[in-house]
């Protein structure tokens, strides 16, 4: 169907149904070779997303800033460390290496994979703790930055068709995990006493894997942000848009 048109006659009724963004490609759901070519439209897309697209209402993937509210917290100030990282960032997810993508179609809900490698990422945020470290009293506000070396970021998307003067998905659920081959950590200013700052920083990095493990679950914050983020496209781009076929 000329797309064209079906945006014209959807116009009607709602205000906002965009094309798909000249930058992205489109792939033709019948072809056998449908989940390649949506790596590479995916690859593109991700890659367009340097700069943010307005039209669409996507952010800049070079630098993601997560709103204040979505924070990691966790320990006792009593025994132990009360920890909070806010003002959480990642920055680089613009830039993978290389990308997967598969999309699973179901009767009803139907399941978008994306699988991006990169070299490097950095995560920084704002930390704040409050207690004691082994039994020295700590009470610090620190930036801190991990270094993610070769990561693997997946993110799931599930998604359910809706009528709304044309078809469009709407994101139902969604999932994300990093995986990395190691983790640099370096706590800006923990300690006053700079040797022990560096000793440590490489103490942690040294455990970085096993680290990073313990909090996996913790990950599971920033799957709704990024579910937001991909619904706020789908709501604008009719699903014929988005394939072919
Ligand atoms: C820390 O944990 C101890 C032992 O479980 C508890 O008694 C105490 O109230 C906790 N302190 C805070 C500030 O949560």
């Amino acid at each position: 169907m000329n797309s064209l048109i079906l945006c014209v006659v959807t116009l009607a009724t709602i205000s906002n149904c965009l094309q798909l963004p000249s930058s992205f490609q489109k792939c033709d759901r019948r072809r056998t070779d449908f989940n390649q070519c949506l790596s590479k439209a995916i690859h593109g897309a991700i890659t367009s997303l340097e700069k943010p697209l307005k039209s669409h209402g996507l952010p800049s993937l070079y630098d993601v800033v997560f709103p204040p509210n979505l924070f990691i917290e966790f320990g006792n100030s009593t025994y132990g460390l009360k920890q909070q990282f806010k003002n959480l960032r990642f920055t680089g997810l613009s830039n993978p290496q290389d990308v997967t993508a598969r999309m699973d179609f179901g009767p009803v809900t139907s399941t978008l994979t994306i699988e991006a490698t990169y070299s490097e990422i950095k995560w920084s945020s704002e930390w704040n703790a409050e207690g004691t470290m082994v039994l020295l009293p700590l009470n610090v506000v620190t930036p801190v930055e991990v270094v993610l070396v070769e990561p693997v970021f997946t993110l799931k998307f599930d998604l359910q068709e809706y009528e709304r003067g044309g078809t469009y998905f709407k994101v139902v659920g969604s999932g994300f995990d990093i995986q990395a081959r190691s983790f640099r950590f370096d706590f800006k200013k923990l300690f006053s006493n700079e040797g022990l700052n560096r000793e440590f920083n490489s103490a942690m990095t040294e455990k970085g894997s096993e680290i990073i493990a313990l909090f996996q679950h913790v990950l599971q914050i920033y799957a709704p942000f990024f579910g937001a983020m991909f619904d706020g496209f789908l709501e604008k781009v009719p699903v014929a848009e988005l394939f072919d076929g």
